[in-house]
């Protein structure tokens, strides 16, 4: 055996021992693929009960969540996609949602964004039900999302993509804007001085006349965030952000989204198959399968969950 298979073999068991899905992944298919670098110890977060049934961040336990999901549901004819799904994610939570493909998560993100109306139950955003709101409607009220395949203006530069979602937080007005009234000025720098201080958070600024479709495309799912951020949310949804990411640009993205919670003092919930980064960021974790939350808890507690092993491995924790 060359000496990167063992050292490939040993760095697989380390991460076995710590519990991580991939590793145990590749254990039970006998595969030796180089698993990557841990994520750098995250800072403990202590998690405490609601009477509600959930968990959140001991900082944010005298805060209205930021989102509350009782007995959430839909059904696509005889599908269940979602069923009785109940989440609460703390006011400035970085949350994770993950499960197997077609387990229901992006469905959920649907749902919060009112692409779909829910079949049955009730969404709280900061304590207001989005019962028959429109997606416009609850992007005003603080959702802001990321799709699991990139969707920009391609042709657009760069700015002009961010500046689309500054519209939520900087008002112009119809007649200004049309007769070029000196407010419609003040707002067009109001604009590019905003788009240019959100681009900056992810190093960006430098790229603002590029058009967005010409990036790499690392940096067009980070210009997706940045753009989603315009909106001025309470509660950014990242639908698989890391998808596509190289070992090195995903480790960037950690760092990056627990700036934007620190800096805006928002909740982050996040769909991601990568383990590192989820196990590295998150504070809560559900665990959806089949349309059904099978297990909530912190990272550690999910990570040694014989459910959530048997859901991912698709065979009894034990045996695996
Ligand atoms: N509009 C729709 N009509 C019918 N079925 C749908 C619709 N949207 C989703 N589904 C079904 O709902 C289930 C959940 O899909 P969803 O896309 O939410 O899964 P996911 O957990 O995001 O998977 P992945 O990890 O592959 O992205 C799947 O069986 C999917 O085919
Ligand atoms: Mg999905």
């Amino acid at each position: 055996m060359a000496d990167t298979d063992k050292r490939s073999n040993k760095d697989l068991e380390a991460r076995a021992a710590q519990g991580s899905y991939r590793a145990q992944a590749a254990r039970a298919k006998g595969d030796d693929a180089p698993v990557k670098a841990p994520p750098a110890p995250r800072k403990g977060t202590r998690m405490v009960p609601l009477p509600s049934d959930g968990i959140v961040p001991e900082r944010d336990v005298h805060a209205t969540p930021v989102l509350e999901c009782r007995h959430l549901g839909i059904d696509f004819g005889g599908l269940h996609a979602v069923e009785d799904f109940n989440l609460i994610v703390g006011k400035t939570e970085i949350a994770g949602l993950i499960g197997p493909n077609g387990a229901g998560k992006t469905t959920v993100f649907n749902l919060l964004t009112k692409v779909y109306q829910p079949t049955g139950g009730t969404i709280l955003l900061d304590g207001h039900d989005t019962a028959g709101m429109s997606t416009a409607r609850v992007s005003q009220m603080g959702i802001a999302r990321t799709f699991q395949n990139i969707r920009l203006f391609s042709s657009l530069t760069v700015e002009e993509n961010v500046t689309i979602g500054l519209h939520n937080t900087i008002r112009c007005g119809m007649w200004s804007g049309i007769f070029r009234l000196p407010r419609y000025w003040v707002s067009e720098k109001e604009f590019h001085d905003r788009s240019l201080e959100l681009l900056d958070v992810f190093g960006m600024a430098d790229l603002a006349h590029v058009q967005a479709g010409n990036l790499p495309y690392g940096a067009q799912r980070r210009l997706e965030i940045v753009r989603a951020l315009a909106t001025g949310p309470k509660l950014l949804l990242l639908d698989e952000p890391a998808a596509g990411m190289n070992p090195s640009e995903t480790a960037e993205l950690m760092e990056n989204i627990r700036k934007i919670r620190d800096r805006f003092q928002i909740a982050v919930l996040l769909i991601e198959h990568d383990m590192d980064l989820v196990m590295g960021i998150c504070e809560g974790i559900a665990v959806l399968n089949f349309g059904r939350i099978i297990a909530k808890g912190t990272p550690d507690q999910i990570q040694g969950d014989p459910q959530v092993i048997e859901a991912y491995l698709g065979t009894s924790a034990k045996e695996a």
